[in-house]
């Protein structure tokens, strides 16, 4: 599958509920109206759909939310999405959690065929936590954690750089990430739907955050690579990794892989972009066969935009983050 910019699409995110425990404020509004559950596709759909993108050359899929861990019986999606790792089918099933069901899904996780996970982990403060999250605890985060480590997950702590909230805090998240074999991504925070809080006051750019890094870590550019957008760095000193995912400081659009599907079938083709198709009405329309479907999501990846344009003053998206989980 090529976009119109030349380049391979291998990569789809797939938003399995809008619903999530936590209400972090770069995310979600406050109040939140989640969906009815007649807009949201079946577990079964979703797998189909799955499929299809699978047999038109997608080779990673990533289940977000929301919190996908808190949609009713999810386990049965992973299983079934599992079932379709292998040649000529999917090379890598991953998840992006906030941890927080962790404890008791790690293992299911580890059998349905998933060897690494990302877990949404601002601070090690149960004060601040609580403050990004709006009501969240920590502990159960990191219990999670410790569980999918003992799972056998690899695991990749994901933290939202915010300025004047946990920017003094990296070192110590860094250090506690290599103590315990993490990776740690920190993220610059992007302006997508109206979130009310002081989205331009807390951005924090990494290439600053990255200087001060230097100062007490050794850090040399890495071959790692996942396929996403971060880019890594060797910490000398604990023999761990650091990404940095920087949409705002430098943008990695030019070398995008990736589509988003939200759990009513939407496809958006760029994360900060409106541009969508409905692939909803042809899943549930009869007349529309497998054939008819892989038309449709040609149809739209044929439009997929060169790239975003975010900037940090105004939500470039009307769309929270939640609705394709980033
Ligand atoms: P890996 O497979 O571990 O590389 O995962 P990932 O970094 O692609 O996914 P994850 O869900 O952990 O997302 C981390 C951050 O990267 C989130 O803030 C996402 O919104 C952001 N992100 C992921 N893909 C894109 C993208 O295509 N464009 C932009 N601008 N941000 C992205
Ligand atoms: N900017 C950057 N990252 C965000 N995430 C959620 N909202 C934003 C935002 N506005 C992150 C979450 C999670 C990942 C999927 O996206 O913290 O780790
Ligand atoms: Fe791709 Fe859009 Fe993300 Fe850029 S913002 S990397 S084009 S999905």
């Amino acid at each position: 599958m090529l976009d119109p910019f030349g380049r391979r699409i291998s990569y789809l995110r797939v938003s399995v509920t809008d619903r999530c425990d936590l209400r972090c404020v770069y995310c979600m509004a406050e109040d939140m109206t989640f969906l009815p559950k007649s807009e949201v596709l079946t577990l079964e759909e979703l797998d189909r759909l799955c499929g299809t993108f699978i047999g038109l050359g997608v080779e990673r899929i990533r289940l977000t939310g929301g919190e996908p861990l808190v949609r009713k019986n999810v386990i049965s999606l992973f299983r079934n999405l599992g079932d379709r790792i292998g040649p000529g089918g999917l090379k890598e099933l991953t998840v992006t959690t906030n941890g927080s069901q962790l404890t008791k899904m790690a293992g299911q996780l580890y059998s349905a065929g998933v060897r690494r996970i990302n877990v949404s982990l601002d601070t090690l403060d149960a004060q601040k936590f609580a403050a990004i999250t709006r009501w969240g605890k920590l502990e159960p985060t990191l219990d999670g954690i410790f569980a999918a480590k003992a799972a056998g997950l690899a695991v990749k702590i994901n933290a939202v750089a915010l300025k004047g909230v946990n920017e003094e805090e990296y070192d110590r998240m860094l250090a506690w990430c290599g103590e315990h074999g993490f990776d740690l991504t920190l993220i610059e925070t992007m302006p997508m739907g109206d979130i009310s809080g002081d989205r331009a006051g807390q951005y924090l750019p990494l290439s600053l955050v990255r200087q001060r890094l230097r100062e007490h870590w050794t850090l040399t550019e890495s071959s790692h690579a996942t396929g996403g957008p971060a880019r890594y760095y060797d910490v000398a000193e604990t023999g761990g990794r650091l990404g940095l995912i920087t949409p705002m400081t430098h943008n990695f659009c030019e070398s995008c892989n990736r589509v988003r599907l939200t759990c009513t079938g939407t496809l958006y083709m760029c994360l900060g972009q409106d541009d969508a198709a409905d692939l909803r009405r042809p899943l549930r329309d009869p007349g529309v066969d497998d054939e008819g479907l892989r038309e449709h999501i040609l149809a739209a990846i044929a439009r997929k935009p060169k790239g975003h344009d975010f900037v940090m003053d105004r939500a470039a998206v009307a769309r929270h983050m939640s609705v394709t989980g980033g």
